[in-house]
């Protein structure tokens, strides 16, 4: 067996989900799992020309390949439902291709409802933190319990232990190392794991685990109650070029310049190996390249300057492959 794990280094719409369907595109995965999250998530995805937002689903289905919602990961029924007619109606083949992990945790509508009433977080209002707790509490609901789930349900361990093929997987992380519940700026975070450890508990141990894609953008953005975006008239402008609106809820993002620290730490805590920074595109029509480190705002002349000097500060770390990306549908 062999796993690569997508994690996102900051909070969030780093371009995870571009990131995972050109890996699917060119890899020899026979499943994608997503392993954390639920219908928070919003994953934008542009295949053969068009767009996509997926809250569930993961993008092995755009590509042929079996997409499983792990354990890890809290399912939304009607949610899940219009998402795989809207990927039906499009021409893929959800229903042999979409799976769900009998243990996987069911938003319910009490879920939605309470979480609905949320105003110290800012959370997306899609039930995920209420359906994490009960989890926890141990007096949740779970995918085995749901009659039109069904058709859709298989034993993550049969499905990957008792495969006559060699099994190769993607985990399609969601959220980020920003928003973690361990790691994240507590209590602005979500109610998952989203590092490397969380896609390890979607039952494929660590000696499996190939490669850990860190996913950045070289900038930041963030959604929530928190007050986070820095003081920088660019940031209105920064905003709009990037489009930097939520995919799940269209809040707007709060914008900050890149704070290497932050990198650093989900690089470290991850073991990423392979590094993409995205919407390089964005600062350079933008023109202005800073980062923050230690507090302070460095600026650079160029994006070859500011990319040279993040690969320079990545050589101590076990890095061995910095891509920095300004396309929507490519690495
Ligand atoms: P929740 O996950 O809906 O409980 O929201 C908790 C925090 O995580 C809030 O600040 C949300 O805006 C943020 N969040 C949750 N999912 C995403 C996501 O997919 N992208 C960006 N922010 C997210
Ligand atoms: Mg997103």
């Amino acid at each position: 067996m062999i796993a690569d794990v997508i994690v996102d280094l900051q909070f969030g719409d780093c371009g995870k989900g571009k990131v995972a369907n050109d890996l699917c595109r060119n890899g020899n995965y026979t499943h994608v799992i997503r392993y954390n999250g639920g219908c928070n998530a919003g994953h934008t995805i542009y295949n053969d020309g068009k767009k996509f937002v997926t809250h569930h689903v993961p993008c092995g289905v755009f590509h042929g390949v079996k997409s499983i919602i792990g354990p890890g990961c809290a399912l939304q029924p009607k949610l899940f439902f219009e998402e795989l007619e809207e990927l039906r109606i499009a021409g893929y083949d959800v229903d042999n291709l979409v799976k769900v992990a009998e243990n996987t945790h069911i938003i319910t509508d009490f879920h939605l409802k309470q979480d609905s009433e949320d105003e110290i977080i800012g959370t997306t209002k899609r039930g995920n933190g209420p359906a994490y707790r009960d989890k926890y509490a141990r007096k949740g609901v779970r995918a085995c319990e749901i009659p039109e789930l069904v058709p859709y349900l298989i034993d993550l361990h049969d499905e990957l232990y008792k495969n006559k093929e060699q099994v190769e997987i993607l985990f399609e992380g969601a959220q980020g190392f920003g928003l973690d519940i361990d790691w994240g700026d507590y209590p602005f975070v979500t109610s998952s794991h989203c590092t490397v450890g969380g896609a390890i508990l979607n039952g494929v141990p660590p000696r499996y685990i190939r490669d850990v894609w860190g996913v950045a953008k070289i900038y930041e953005t963030y959604v929530g109650k928190k007050s986070h975006e820095g003081d920088d008239p660019d940031f209105a402008v920064i905003r709009d070029v990037g489009e930097e609106y939520g995919a799940t809820t269209g809040r707007p993002r709060q914008i900050n310049w890149l704070n290497w620290e932050l990198v650093e730490r989900a690089i470290n805590i991850n073991g990423v190996n392979k590094i993409v920074f995205n919407k390089i595109d964005v600062l350079d029509e933008v023109g202005r390249w800073p980062l923050i480190q230690d507090g302070l705002i460095y600026e650079f002349e160029s994006g070859e300057d500011l990319q040279f000097w993040i690969t320079q500060n990545l050589e101590t770390a076990d890095v061995d492959q910095i891509m920095f990306s300004g396309n929507k549908d490519k690495i």
